[in-house]
């Protein structure tokens, strides 16, 4: 019998090529006549730029010139929702955070345009910048990703004043930059009044809009090419200043220009995480049923836009409590723009309530898998509506078992492996699950070979190789006959590669047009006319869909060991589950869900950007003082796919998978550590300092 393609664990497709550096990744394009661009960037926060002295570097061989905002090119740098934020493009003298763009010098070469960049002066009426998340002018924020930043339902405040059991703790995450091993970068070319993008992004058609507004021109005229992107994690999801700063010099130089970011630059103006203090109180019965719930955020954002990070989004809706209220304040830093990162609102917010509801298990002397299945969600408590699919029991019975949960002794700082100290913790993983329009258009040639094409990228999560597959299995076509053709403006539309989004957007789309060519073929008997059959799909959210909430699932486990002595924390094991829907590739996804996980144990004990508060400089913009883990850091990670044959979501019956396994699993690592040790770290990253100094309770 045939095996069925969808959810075959088929490797890449383009797997051969990455591992033996052949793709042709952003960088690595050279076009003829091309010169390369460096940024200069600021070193203050805040105030003007003075004077910029350009003398030595434009005496250096080689140069062609430097844009400054006295000559670069007028354009229009403030955005339209969705990118409602100001680009940094030299158009005044003011400096707002850390390594602004200042100055772009342009050489023959990239090592001429360093050396330039070095010398290129820049003096500055410098003001002391606001840093301080406690002190900043704070304002409350109109919505929240084009929904209102308030919400509640019940009498939270009388409901919690009225529980036996109240818990009201403040947690902290702090800023994390999102550092894709391939940093930002662009090529820019004009040909008369068309531009010719080569970049490294998660949305081509989103740089192409973006630009039009930048350069007052049609999008027609923009071709935005950009197949493979190395990571992103959100940071890719807009055009950033390099993209538009690559297109001015093209202009001002006649020439195509590269603009790559360095590693450092990688911290200056292409996003972040904001860091975040969540206050939340909870009021619950003596049995541990949640009477309610208040979680109260507070972020950092720039001088320049309202970029909120929406912890509430995973509060709202994750355990059945009657009474309930999220809210969200901003405070402005003198910090360049920040963005969503790696399950944005989710892994921030998840840590707070995880970490709390944690906290008050032990308060109830319960156990933290029972506390949450006695608040467990039938029906999306914020909405009121049935899920299209929730297998989250499931996953707490397969991950519980398979982790051996019901061996933990309850008491903190009770089990020891020799000197060290070990724990057991857990955490509930929540993503909400999404759709957006997507194009799609299929052709079967009269060889039987079928081509797939849309503008959708591939950043390392395998689409080319998951929509073969659904092509082939719904055609009935070897796989090995099918093509995927994407990263390029020219193809069909293709929405923002982010929010987990993708599969459930471009997927959708894909299966329709392949369903359709299916009918097409059963009418002219299965045979191909000589000149092809072409379907074109244009596939939006249905009203029906609407009917339900969607959110993909899962539950973590995990084992620490920590050196009481040394305050150092390992992690030993990990076991977690997820319901995500159809799995179209179970290699892809386990891979998916692993990276989660190891962004979450970062998250947990590595991440942080860490300012120095009087001059809003970033002190460790390099991976050697920016934390991330290596393979030594990751333990045997153990991942559960729980069956969901889900037939409401949406055409591919698939949910996000991108991001749920990064929302639960740093609390998860912060829970065993508390079992371990009976110290409560409330601020990421758990540090040997937090762990040494924190007092026991
Ligand atoms: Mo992501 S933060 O949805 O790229």
């Amino acid at each position: 019998m045939r095996q069925p393609l969808i959810g075959a664990p088929l490797d890449r497709v383009e797997g051969g090529e990455k591992v033996t550096g052949r793709t042709v990744f952003t960088a690595d394009v050279v076009l003829p006549g091309m010169v390369h661009g460096v940024v200069v960037t600021s070193s203050v926060a805040n105030g003007r730029i003075r004077s910029i002295d350009a003398k030595d570097a434009l005496a250096l061989p080689g140069m062609l010139g430097v844009m400054t905002h006295e000559n670069a090119p007028r354009v229009n740098a403030g955005g339209s929702p969705p990118m409602p934020s100001l680009l940094f493009l030299l158009q005044n003298d003011a400096v707002q955070f850390d390594r602004q763009p200042v100055a772009v010098v342009v050489a023959e070469t990239f090592e001429d345009a360093t050396r330039g960049a070095e010398l290129v002066r820049v003096a500055y009426d410098a003001i002391a910048p606001e840093m301080d998340l406690e002190t900043a002018p704070a304002y409350v924020p109109e919505q929240i990703f084009g929904e209102p930043a308030d919400r509640h339902r019940g009498d939270p405040r009388a409901a919690f004043s009225a529980a036996h059991v109240r818990l009201e703790q403040t947690y902290r995450t702090p800023t994390e930059h999102h550092n894709p091993l391939e940093t930002h970068g662009t090529i820019a070319a004009w040909a008369g009044d068309r531009l010719t993008l080569y970049d490294s992004t998660q949305w081509a058609f989103g740089v192409r809009a973006r630009m039009a507004t930048v350069f007052g021109i049609e999008p027609e005229l923009i071709h935005v090419i950009a197949p493979f992107v190395g990571g992103a994690f959100g940071s890719k999801g807009q055009p950033w200043s390099h993209v538009a700063l690559a297109a001015m010099a093209a202009k001002m130089m006649d020439r195509p220009v590269k603009v790559l970011a360095t590693r450092p630059q990688m911290f200056a103006w292409v996003g972040h995480r904001p860091q975040t203090e969540q206050k939340l109180s909870i009021g619950c019965s003596r049995d541990g049923r949640l009477q309610s719930v208040i979680h109260e955020t507070t972020s950092e954002t720039s001088a320049a836009d309202d970029y909120v990070e929406p912890c509430g989004v995973f509060s709202r809706g994750l355990y059945a409590v009657p009474n309930y209220a999220m809210s969200h304040e901003l405070r402005r830093l003198n910090i360049s723009k920040p963005t969503y990162m790696r399950a944005p609102g989710e892994a921030t917010g998840s840590f707070a309530l995880e970490s709390a509801m944690d906290e008050l298990a032990y308060e109830l002397g319960m156990d933290p898998l029972e506390l949450r299945l006695r608040n467990y969600a039938q029906t999306d408590p914020d909405s009121g509506k049935p899920y299209t699919s929730k297998a989250l029991r499931e996953c707490y019975r397969l991950a519980a078992e398979r982790f051996d949960w019901k061996r933990r002794n309850p008491e903190p700082r009770s089990t020891r492996d020799g000197r060290l100290l070990t724990g057991l913790g857990m955490a509930t993983a929540s993503g909400g699950s999404f759709r957006s329009h997507a194009d799609v258009r299929i052709r079967m040639h009269a060889d039987g070979t079928v081509v797939v094409s849309t503008g959708t990228i591939e950043q390392g999560t395998g689409s080319p190789t998951a929509y073969a597959q659904i092509a082939a299995e719904i055609l009935g076509v070897p796989y090995e006959r099918v093509r995927f053709e994407f990263g390029d403006t020219s193809l069909p539309y293709a929405p923002l590669a982010a929010g987990s989004q993708t599969s459930s957007s471009v997927g959708s789309a894909v299966t329709v047009a392949a369903q359709r060519l299916r009918e097409r073929l059963a009418e002219s008997g299965g045979r191909v006319p000589p000149d092809g059959i072409e379907i074109n799909v244009e596939e939006k959210p249905r009203p029906e869909e609407d009917d339900y909430a969607q959110a993909s699932f899962g539950a973590h486990f995990v084992e620490v060991a920590v050196d009481p002595d040394l305050g150092s924390v390992r992690v030993m094991r990990f076991v977690a589950a997820f319901g995500a829907g159809r799995i179209i590739n179970a290699k892809l996804a386990e891979s998916q869900f692993l990276g989660g996980i190891v962004w979450g144990i970062s998250m947990a004990l590595f991440e942080e950007t860490r300012f120095d508060l009087r001059t809003g400089r970033i002190m460790n913009a390099n991976l050697a003082d920016y934390l991330v883990p290596t393979n030594g850091d990751i333990p045997p990670v153990e991942i559960i796919m729980a069956e969901e044959d889900d037939q409401h979501v949406n055409p591919a019956h698939v949910k996000g998978i991108g991001e749920v396994a990064m929302t639960g699993s740093a609390a998860a690592v912060a829970n065993a550590v508390y079992h371990a040790t009976g110290v409560r770290v409330r601020d990421l990253p758990i540090t040997a300092e937090k762990l040494l100094g924190g007092a026991r309770r």
